[in-house]
């Protein structure tokens, strides 16, 4: 029997119209949908966005993924994730994996699909890009990203602001994601580069509760949530 196909779907940053019209429609044809979930509490934003989507009956397995810095737990998990994806593939199901924004942009797809190649080289892999969560924001706050000759970088906040004063020489513009767990140190760090005016915190873009705090130079009442991103310019 031949093998079926992986695809990697990005399903947007959450609203569920922003998913692009090749990813519902392979979505309605697939087999089987994977998404990542955390093993505390088996939740899925790809999945609930994914939702409205999907035919009725369609399978879902939740991939569990602990919450971990820990790369030897991460890899264990997704070597046990890539089994289960190969193992459907093999049955000759085309299955989806699910993931927030773009696939390849800061996903757990990028885990699953290096393991996977790792275990099984052969596997058929196609990517639907997705609408990123920063493309979401600069849209929803009305701010420009890059225009004539600027350019932008993209880092990630996880382990602090160290990476923003390797970049913001070389740049016009930082989009930083995943800031709440070091917010504090960021904000800091915001302050002593003279760019808390120039930033706008937006979080859970096109979900409910979305918020875009623009007067950062005032703090703001409370740590924002995972799904947060800052849009710094220098200008
Ligand atoms: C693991 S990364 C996922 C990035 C995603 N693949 C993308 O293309 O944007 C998670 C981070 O993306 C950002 N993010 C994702 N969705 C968001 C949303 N709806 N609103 C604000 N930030 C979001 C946050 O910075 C969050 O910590």
């Amino acid at each position: 029997m031949n093998t079926g196909t992986l695809f990697g779907i990005g399903v947007g940053p959450g609203d569920p119209d922003l998913i692009t019209l090749k990813a519902a429609n392979i979505l309605k044809q697939v087999d089987v949908v994977f998404a990542a979930a955390s093993t505390k509490n088996g939740y899925s934003l790809a999945e609930e966005i994914a939702s409205t989507h999907l035919k009725d009956g369609m399978p879902l397995v939740r991939l569990g993924f602990p919450m971990t810095r820990s790369t030897e737990k991460l890899q264990t998990a997704w070597e046990e994730n890539a089994c289960t994806v190969v193992d459907t593939l093999r049955k000759g199901k085309d299955a989806a994996f699910v993931t927030i924004g773009d696939p390849m942009t800061y996903s757990t797809f990028g885990y699953l699909m290096r393991t996977i190649k790792e275990i099984a080289p052969d596997t058929s892999i196609e990517i639907v890009p997705g609408i990123t969560s920063y493309q979401a924001a600069t849209a929803a706050a009305g701010e420009i990203l890059a225009e004539a000759e600027e350019s932008f970088t993209v880092i990630s906040g996880a382990m602090g602001a160290k990476k923003l004063g390797e970049v913001i020489d070389h740049t016009d513009r930082v989009v930083m994601l995943k800031v709440y767990r070091e917010y504090k140190e960021i904000m800091d760090a915001l302050d002593q580069l003279d760019l808390l005016k120039g930033s706008v915190l937006v979080s859970r873009c096109g979900l409910e509760g979305e918020r875009i705090v623009r007067n950062l130079e005032d703090g703001i009442d409370s740590a924002p949530p995972y799904l947060s991103l800052l849009l710094i310019s220098k200008k």
